[in-house]
């Protein structure tokens, strides 16, 4: 097969920040997506429907309507149900995400006791809005490479045992673990997966001398839980799709004595993937990954709008890095030549 064509893809976990790293990142993402969930861990959070659509329109200021920015609430303890319920009925909100406090990257205001939140965990399932889980937990004494297995048995499993009927994402897993309890699950319960968690395993970040561009959180793990995760998204398992986590962070702060977490994808994301699937023979079930099951598990309609994969004998080029006005930002290095292309 050398083209390609499928429903416009979308981003079901995407950091798009504001300012001048908006104005200056947003547009690689457009230009392949037609709809993103966009994550609130700004300084501050966006925490109120009123912040969520005041950050709408200031994403729609730099990408027009060619975009659909699906907004988040960053969940925290004092988090009012009656607010997240208004803010979704009004259509200003499509999820809200849980930080445990202290996992990753602007979390400080995120949720420490999970009992707090129970009333607004309550009101979601009443309404089924949908809670996208950054799902580590964070206590010194676990080892960050057990942090997603212990929040399953630890926060998830219990928080969706206690609130029948709330429909949750797993954000970005990076387990064999995550893969195993969401395809044990039969109602409820999605997967979002990375396009560099597909791709990096530790020894990218490790190996022959530290690699902050591969640095992200969950960060990656051994192997054998990149061959599972490959397996789930290359399944068919309309349970799993398509969650990049670009999260920008300018050259300076990832090449850092306290680096930043984030790997940055969205500009050769769909290559990368149309390389993933093509290497696993599975070209065919690209399009229900990162068109059709995701819009599944949030009751959209698929996109009408189509883009077409094409593949080369030359590499593909991209820029390296994009410029923005608060720094460049150094795009993903998959580590290998990519042969596809949107057209
Ligand atoms: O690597 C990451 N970067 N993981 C996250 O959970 C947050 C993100 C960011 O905002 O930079
Ligand atoms: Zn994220």
């Amino acid at each position: 097969m050398t083209h390609l064509t499928i429903p416009r893809p979308d981003d079901w976990h995407l950091h798009l920040r504001d300012g001048a790293m908006l104005e200056g990142i947003a547009p690689e993402s457009a230009r392949h997506f037609a709809r993103a969930i966009i994550m609130p861990n700004l300084v501050p959070p966006v925490v109120t429907g009123a912040q969520a659509a005041a950050y709408r329109e200031r994403i729609r200021a730099v990408t027009g309507d060619s975009f659909t920015p699906l907004m988040t609430l960053y969940l925290t303890e004092e988090t009012d149900p009656a607010d997240v319920v208004a803010a979704h009925r009004d259509g200003i909100i499509t999820s809200v995400k849980l930080y445990p406090a202290g996992a990753t990257t602007n979390s400080a205001s995120g949720v420490t006791n999970f009992d707090r939140v129970r009333p607004v965990l309550e009101a979601m399932a009443e309404a089924g809005i949908p809670l996208c889980c950054h799902g580590e937990v964070t206590d010194h004494d676990i080892d960050i490479f057990d942090r997603e297995a212990v929040f399953i048995d630890r926060v998830l499993d219990p928080i969706r045992r206690a609130t029948p009927g709330l429909r949750v994402v797993m954000e970005h897993i990076t387990t064999a673990d995550a893969v195993a309890y969401v395809q044990s699950q039969t109602e409820n319960l999605g997967a979002t997966i990375t396009t560099h968690h597909l791709v990096i395993n530790r020894n990218h970040i490790l190996v022959g001398g530290i690699k902050p561009h591969y640095y992200c959180l969950p960060v990656a793990k051994r192997e054998s839980h990149r061959l599972a995760l490959v397996q789930a998204a290359t399944s068919g398992d309309a349970r799993f799709f398509l969650g990049t986590d670009s999260a920008p962070h300018t050259d300076d702060a990832k090449e850092n004595a306290c680096g930043c977490a984030g790997c940055f994808t969205a500009t050769n994301t769909m290559s990368i993937l149309a390389h993933v699937f093509e290497a696993e023979g599975a070209l065919d079930k690209l399009e229900g990954f990162a068109s059709r099951n995701g819009p599944a598990f949030y009751h959209l309609p698929v996109n009408d709008a189509t883009i077409t994969l094409e593949k080369t004998d030359s590499p593909v080029t991209y820029s390296a890095k994009i410029e923005t006005s608060a720094g460049p930002i150094t795009v993903f290095d998959p580590g290998f030549p990519l042969h596809w292309r949107v057209v």
